[in-house]
């Protein structure tokens, strides 16, 4: 299935980022557990990476597990953990026929031994696909990231490798997570809450924000092309004036 007629393909994000809130919500107003919630919202998953693929968007970035997700309970942090290798081992394959590429963001040295192996696993498998770059965020923080940057960085300096006016918008984003992606045009959160939780926070600088308070388990393709709609729809001006980006 090609785009969705109600959007203009030549105006596509080029990098969309999600940030997939309200599972918890969702399972607990159905009396369920709230691991119940993560459970559908790997389905959501399923169904938004083919629609991305489908759609042409070129980056997806999932934010899955935030470097302050390991503060909850444990039993809701290893029930997330084993969602995630299952989700990791079955859809190797898929990624595969699908052309997608996998990548991840974040403290990969945080996840359990076994998850980052079949995440490395999966990362190289898939590296020479050339469709969907599939950017998974786990025990992902913003500030971490800045912070390790600003530090490779300063040891660089310190070396003499690096001198500080070589430190530039360019060559620091160059060293965080995100290297070689283009930052995200269209952020997405689902389950309604109006913060970015420590997520691509400079990456972000000019990103197009679209909120909804559907939850993540209930975020359907229809939900996707409608936020892609809305981004097509609104005039991104970087600093200057609308009437300049109209080319008056
Ligand atoms: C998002 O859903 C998934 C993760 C943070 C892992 P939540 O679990 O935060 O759901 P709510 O916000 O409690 O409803
Ligand atoms: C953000 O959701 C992290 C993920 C979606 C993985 P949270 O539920 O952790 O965010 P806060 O705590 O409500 O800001
Ligand atoms: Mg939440």
């Amino acid at each position: 299935m090609s785009t969705s007629l109600e959007l203009d393909e030549k105006k596509l994000p080029q990098h969309i980022a999600i940030i997939m809130d309200g599972n918890g919500r969702w399972a607990q107003s159905r009396g369920l557990m709230r691991l119940m919630g993560h459970k559908a919202g790997v389905k959501t998953v399923q169904l938004i990476v083919k629609a991305a693929r489908e759609i042409g968007i070129p980056v997806l970035t999932l934010y899955a597990f935030s470097s302050e997700n390991w503060k909850r309970p444990a039993t809701e942090v290893s029930g997330l953990m084993t969602l995630l290798k299952n989700y990791l081992e079955s859809e190797l394959i898929s990624m595969l026929d699908n052309n997608i590429r996998l990548r991840c963001i974040g403290r990969k040295e945080n996840l359990p031994g076994e998850i980052r192996e079949t995440l490395e696993t999966s990362i190289a498998r898939t590296a020479a696909s050339t469709g969907l770059v599939l950017n998974l965020a786990l025990s992902y923080g913003s500030r971490d990231e800045i912070v390790g940057a600003a530090r490779e960085m300063a040891e660089l300096c310190l070396a003499g490798k690096l001198r500080p006016e070589e430190i530039t918008e360019q060559s620091f984003a160059g060293r965080l997570y995100t290297a070689g992606l283009p930052d995200p045009d269209l952020i997405i959160r689902t389950g309604g809450e109006f913060r970015l939780s420590n997520f691509l926070l400079w990456q972000a600088s000019y990103a197009e924000i679209f909120i909804t308070e559907t939850h993540w388990p209930d975020f359907t393709r229809k939900d996707f092309v409608a936020a892609i709609a809305t981004f097509q729809k609104r005039q991104r001006r970087f600093g200057k004036t609308g009437d300049q980006v109209n080319g008056n």
